[in-house]
């Protein structure tokens, strides 16, 4: 055992005065491209990273989940585990939690008492999917415990059940690499048929995720309100979903819509191309074709998704510059801040490392953080 399962099992035992019996983690999510189309029914490309959460437990013999979050200053809560959702007036993290509960309960599964140490170590607002890690962790420590046998997919499923009761309607993405990723591959997620396949990234290739520190939240209006627009275009076009549009039926129709709505169905349009294009480069190992592909995904978020923010828009620029040719490079997650993803070669990382750390600060008033990663596996649990 190691990192965040190490620290979480030590506090537990701290906190609770015993030793946990169980162990579940699951990873946070880096999105290698396809932005925004998960809730179009379309294609996205993530892969799980390095950082994740852990949640150590042990059975309480009460019907309630008692819950330490050691990364949040070593808040306390607890609740009653049951069918109804009753949010608490303050505790957000908590809430992701009694939301978990209250919907596999719904589904007619018996969930007694827990105790819980929770600890991550995914930076918070970083657009790499603190919520649906801690979800999903959480939901399968929960199906596991207690013998539930819920597939992990159908556990994903609840993780976004779940962010829509606290106030997001996310696609189906985080929660299902978070929970679905196997190491060494992205994972091709088809949004409508939940099909999904692994795409082997080549081993001579590093990924590498660079924190803005301009925190994102995505609860709030701004990512209702652009999927409210696809679905409005998506009416417009007279499909189920913008997945079932093309160029051009949406050029067809281009007198019937504003100009917004145009642009943002366009961004969907074009990048569910953009991913199976992806999928044929990873596959080929060309990674001049993944450049071309990923920026241009990223001018796609920036001019017509109207998504990124100037510091972002910096540091793909920086990046770029770095490494020249050959830059796949873009912002990655919901957006308004987060991160930014560029797969390299590793040959070229000290140069972008030297880059960032010479022009982003001018440019963003903060440092940005360097993670460098692989794809790694989705959730795992443990009997301790
Ligand atoms: C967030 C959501 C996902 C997805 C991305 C954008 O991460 O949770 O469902 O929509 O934004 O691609």
């Amino acid at each position: 055992m190691s990192d965040v399962r190490l620290i979480s099992a030590q506090e537990f035992e701290k906190h609770f005065g015993c030793k946990p019996t169980y162990l579940s983690y699951a990873p946070g999510r880096v999105n290698l491209i396809g932005e925004h189309t998960d809730y179009n029914d379309g294609f996205v490309l993530p892969c799980a990273i390095k950082f994740g959460t852990a949640m150590t437990a042990k059975k309480n013999g009460t019907d309630k989940m008692r819950l330490l979050a050691v990364d949040i200053d070593h808040d306390t809560d607890e609740f009653v585990c049951s069918a109804t959702f009753e949010p608490h007036e303050s505790k957000t993290w908590s809430n992701y939690l009694r939301a978990m509960t209250s919907l596999i309960m719904q589904k007619g599964h018996k969930v007694e008492g827990l105790d819980i140490a929770i600890t991550g170590d995914i930076p918070l607002g970083s657009g790499l999917s603190s919520s649906a890690s801690l979800e999903v962790t959480f939901g399968n420590l929960v199906s596991q415990v207690f013998g539930l046998d819920i597939p992990l997919q159908e556990i994903a499923l609840t993780g976004q059940a779940c962010e829509a009761l606290n106030g997001c309607k996310c696609g189906i993405m985080d929660q299902t690499i978070v929970a679905c990723g196997k190491a060494d591959n992205a994972l091709l997620i088809d949004c409508r048929s939940l099909k999904l396949e692994q795409i082997s990234v080549p081993s001579n290739l590093d990924i590498l995720i660079v924190n803005s520190n301009v925190k994102h939240a995505l609860v709030g209006g701004e990512y209702n309100e652009r999927r409210e627009q696809c679905e409005n275009a998506a009416k417009i076009l007279g499909v189920k979903a913008l997945r079932d549009a093309t160029m051009d039926m949406l050029d067809a129709k281009k007198g019937q819509m504003d100009e917004v709505t145009y642009r943002r169905a366009r961004h969907v349009i074009t990048e569910d191309d953009r991913v199976l294009e992806a999928v044929k480069a990873f596959e080929q190992g060309d990674l001049a074709k993944l450049a071309t592909l990923m920026y241009a995904s990223h001018c796609s978020m920036r001019d017509d998704f109207e998504i990124t923010i100037p510091e972002i828009d910096g540091l793909v620029e920086i990046i770029r510059e770095a490494i020249g040719e050959n830059a796949a490079v873009r912002m990655t997650g919901g957006g308004f801040g987060g991160s930014v993803v560029a797969v390299v070669d590793p040959s070229k990382v000290e140069q972008v490392k030297a880059a960032i750390d010479a022009k982003y600060e001018a440019l963003a008033g903060r440092k940005a953080t360097i993670i460098e990663t692989h794809a790694f596996n989705g959730a795992v649990f443990t009997n301790l």
